[in-house]
C-alpha cells in the first residue's frame, strides 16, 4: 500500500515538471496503438426518425439515427469505439481542427441491391486514402481493418436506412479531426474520429446522364507539387468554394482545375478528370492525369483505369495533358468525350469549357456518351450487387 500510494505520488510529481517545462508527458500503461472493433460499445437511439422518401433527398442534409466516435490522446491511446445516437459534437474552442484544419474526412457510399444485400464498394482504398493522409496531418494510426469493421457494424444498425433503390444510396463520412485544446501550431495531443451516414438520391435525379459545364481558369489551383492536393485534407477543400462561386457567375457548373505555365488538365470539381480521343497517332486513347502529388487518388479513376485495362480495347494513359492538347484535339474533332469521376456520380459527361474568355463545345453527349455509359453500367452493376465482384464487401 506504501509503495503504492509512493509510485502514485511519483507519477503526479513527475506530470507537474513535464507540464511546467513543457516536456511530453510520460505514460505510465502502454498508450493503446490502435482501436478495435471488439471493443465496441453501442447504445441504441430510443428515438429513431421518420425517414424521408428518395425523391425528397438533397445531398448531404439528412443522417441517420446513429454514429461512430472514438477518441485518442498521446497519453491514453486510443479509447474503446462507440456507437452512439447521432449527436453534436462538444469541442473545446482552441481545438486544432478549428484553427488549423487538423481535420480529413473520405467519401464512399453504401448500396443495396435487389438481392436485398448491403454492398460498399472498394472499400479498402477508402480506408487506405484516410489512414495516408491521417499521418499527414499528424494525427495517430490505427488499424484499418478495425476502423472497416467499426463502419460495418454501424452500417448494420443503420441498414434500414440504405434507401431501396437502385439509383439513391447511402453516403458515408468518415472525418479525423484534431482535438488539441491549445492555439501551438504543433501536432495533435487529443484527437476524435468519427463516422456519420446518411440516404442520398441519385446523382441524375431524370435517370440520363446531364452534362456539366466548367471554368478553365489558370489563375487559380487547387494543388501544387509538394502540396497535399493528393490527400483528403479539409484545408484542401473549403478555398475552392470561392472559385466554385466564380464558375457560377461565369455561367459554369463546376470548376476545371489547371496546373503550372502549360495549363496541365488536373481535376474537375470534386472529380478526377478524363479525356477519351484519339491520339496524333491516330490511337484511341483514354488519358487521365498521373498520380504526381497534384490529383486526388479516385477509388472511382482507380476503377476505371483498371476496367478499360482489362477491357484491353484501347490505350490507357495515366500521364500529363495540357489545355494546348485538348483545344488541338478538338480542332480536328479528335475528342470523343470528356467526363469527371468520383464516387458522387461515377462519371459525369462535360459538354462545354470555359478558357481564357473562350467558350467550347464539347461533343461528349454527341457521342453517345459511349464510353462513359460503358463505365456507369459496369461499375454500378457491380455496385448493386447485378455482376459479382470481389470489389464488393457485404455488410
Ligand atoms: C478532389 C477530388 N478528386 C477526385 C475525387 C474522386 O474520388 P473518389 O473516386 O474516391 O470519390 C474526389 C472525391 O472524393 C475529390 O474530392
Amino acid at each position: 500500500m506504501a509503495a503504492g500510494a509512493a509510485l502514485s505520488g511519483m507519477k503526479v510529481l513527475c506530470r507537474q515538471i513535464c507540464a511546467q517545462r513543457s516536456w511530453p508527458i510520460i505514460s505510465w500503461r502502454a498508450a493503446s496503438t490502435t482501436f478495435k472493433a471488439a471493443d465496441l460499445q453501442v447504445e441504441l437511439n430510443k428515438h429513431p426518425k421518420e425517414k424521408p422518401a428518395v425523391k425528397d433527398l438533397v445531398f448531404g442534409k439528412t443522417f441517420t439515427d446513429h454514429m461512430l466516435t472514438i477518441e485518442w490522446t498521446n497519453e491514453k491511446g486510443w479509447g474503446k469505439p462507440q456507437i452512439k445516437p447521432f449527436q453534436n459534437l462538444s469541442l473545446h474552442p482552441a481545438s486544432s481542427a478549428l484553427h488549423y484544419s487538423v481535420e480529413l474526412f473520405e467519401g464512399m457510399k453504401a448500396y443495396r441491391g435487389e438481392d436485398n444485400q448491403i454492398r460498399l464498394f472498394r472499400p479498402m482504398l477508402n480506408m487506405e486514402r484516410m489512414h495516408r493522409t491521417a499521418l499527414r496531418a499528424c494525427l495517430p494510426s490505427y488499424d484499418k481493418a478495425e476502423l472497416l469493421e467499426c463502419l460495418r457494424r454501424l452500417l448494420d444498425i443503420d441498414r434500414d436506412w440504405v434507401p431501396k433503390s437502385t439509383s439513391a444510396s447511402l453516403y458515408i463520412r468518415p472525418t479525423f479531426i484534431g482535438t488539441e485544446p491549445s492555439l501551438g501550431v504543433t501536432k495533435s495531443n487529443h484527437a476524435l474520429l468519427y463516422i456519420i451516414v446518411g440516404p442520398v438520391g441519385p446523382y441524375f435525379p431524370t435517370g440520363g446522364f446531364t452534362p456539366v459545364s466548367l471554368l478553365a481558369d489558370p489563375k487559380y489551383v487547387r494543388a501544387w507539387t509538394g502540396g497535399v492536393g493528393n490527400y483528403k485534407l479539409g484545408g484542401n477543400y473549403g478555398p475552392t468554394i470561392y472559385v466554385q462561386n466564380e464558375a457560377t457567375k461565369e455561367g459554369c457548373q463546376q470548376v476545371l482545375w489547371l496546373y503550372g505555365d502549360d495549363h496541365q488538365v488536373t481535376e474537375a470539381g470534386t472529380m478526377n478528370f478524363f479525356m477519351y480521343w484519339i491520339n496524333e497517332q491516330g490511337e484511341k486513347e483514354l488519358v487521365t492525369a498521373p498520380l504526381s502529388g497534384l490529383i486526388l487518388p479516385g477509388v472511382t479513376r482507380q476503377s476505371l483505369l483498371d476496367l478499360a485495362r482489362k477491357w484491353g480495347e484501347f490505350k490507357v494513359s495515366e500521364r500529363t495533358f495540357t489545355m494546348a492538347e485538348v483545344l488541338w484535339g478538338l480542332k480536328e474533332n479528335r475528342i470523343k468525350e470528356l467526363f469527371g469521376a468520383g464516387t458522387a456520380c461515377v462519371v459525369c459527361p462535360v459538354n462545354r469549357i470555359v478558357y481564357n474568355g473562350e467558350s467550347y463545345n464539347i461533343p461528349t453527349m454527341e457521342n453517345g456518351p459511349d464510353m462513359a455509359k460503358r463505365f456507369l453500367k459496369e461499375l454500378s452493376d457491380i455496385q448493386y450487387g447485378r455482376t459479382p465482384s470481389d470489389w464488393t464487401y457485404l455488410v
